[in-house]
C-alpha cells in the first residue's frame, strides 16, 4: 500500500485509512473563512514536528506575518518548526523576482521557486494558497490547458500538494480542477439556527476507501478534530 501523509485532523485520517496517499494533488476547497489556510498549515506543522517531513507554504493571499500570527493563535508556534516549514509570501516572491525588461510571467516564477526550493530544502509537502490568486496573477490563456499542465507538472514533482481553491456556491457546479485533482476535501459553513457550524467532507480521494459523509470540524485550541454532524 502507498505511504500516507496525515492531515492531523483527529478522526479524519482514520476515515481515510491513515491519510492521503503520497504524491497526490489535493484540492482544499471552501468559502471564505472556512479555515482552509489553518488546516493547510496544520498539515505542514504537524508533519514537520511529528515525523520530520519538510513542507513549503506559498501564500499568495495573506502575508507571512499575518498567517503565522493566526497560526500562533491556534496553538501552532512557527518557531517550533522553523527548520521544517518554509512560508513564502508575495513580498518574498517579488523581492526575489528576476529582473528583466519583459512583463513577468507569474506562473513561470512560481514554478521556478517551487522547483528551486525543492532542490535546496527537499520539502515533501507543498501548499499553494491559493489557486484563484495564482490564476489571476498569471493571466492564464486557456484555463483548461493551463490547469492541465499545472497539475501534470505537480504530479511529476513527486511531492504531496494541497491547493487551496474556491468553492462553488452551487453544489452542482463542477470546476475543471475537480477532475484533475487526485483528491478533494471540502470545507463548509453550515447555519444551525443562530449558530454557524464548520463542517468537512472528503469528496474524492483516489486510491482510498473513504467515507463521503459530512463531519463537524472543531478546534480545541491545540488540535483539529471531527465528530459526526451535530443534529444528525
Ligand atoms: N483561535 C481560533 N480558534 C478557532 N477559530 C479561529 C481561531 N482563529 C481564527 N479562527 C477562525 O478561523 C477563520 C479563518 O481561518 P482561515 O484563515 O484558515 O480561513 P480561510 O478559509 O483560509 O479564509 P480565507 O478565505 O479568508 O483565506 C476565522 O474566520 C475565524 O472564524
Ligand atoms: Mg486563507
Amino acid at each position: 500500500m502507498k505511504e500516507k501523509i496525515k492531515t492531523y485532523i483527529e478522526g479524519l485520517d482514520e476515515q481515510m485509512t491513515g491519510g492521503i496517499p503520497k504524491g497526490h494533488v489535493v484540492l482544499l476547497s471552501g468559502m471564505p473563512g472556512t479555515m482552509k489556510s489553518s488546516i493547510a498549515y496544520n498539515i505542514l506543522f504537524n508533519n514537520a514536528r511529528e515525523r520530520g517531513i519538510k513542507g513549503l507554504y506559498i501564500s499568495l493571499e495573506q502575508g507571512r506575518d499575518s498567517l503565522l500570527d493566526q497560526m500562533f493563535g491556534l496553538g501552532m508556534d512557527h518557531n517550533e518548526v522553523e527548520e521544517g516549514v518554509n512560508v513564502v509570501d508575495m513580498g518574498y516572491l517579488r523581492m526575489h523576482m528576476p529582473h528583466s525588461g519583459e512583463s513577468q510571467d507569474w506562473m513561470k516564477i512560481f514554478r521556478m521557486y517551487v522547483e528551486n526550493l525543492k532542490a535546496s530544502m527537499k520539502y515533501e509537502i507543498l501548499i499553494v494558497d491559493s489557486l484563484p490568486v495564482l490564476e489571476m496573477l498569471s493571466a492564464m490563456e486557456s484555463r483548461r490547458t493551463d490547469l492541465f499542465e499545472l497539475f501534470g507538472w505537480l504530479k511529476e514533482m513527486e511531492i504531496t500538494t494541497f491547493i487551496i481553491a474556491e468553492a462553488a456556491t452551487d453544489i452542482n457546479i463542477v470546476h475543471e480542477e475537480d477532475f484533475l485533482a487526485d483528491g478533494i476535501i471540502k470545507l463548509i459553513k453550515e447555519r444551525m439556527g443562530t449558530d454557524v457550524q464548520r463542517q468537512i467532507m472528503v469528496d474524492k480521494m483516489r486510491g482510498v476507501k473513504h467515507s463521503t459523509g459530512l463531519y463537524t470540524l472543531m478546534h480545541d485550541g491545540e488540535n483539529f478534530r471531527i465528530t459526526k454532524v451535530i443534529g444528525d
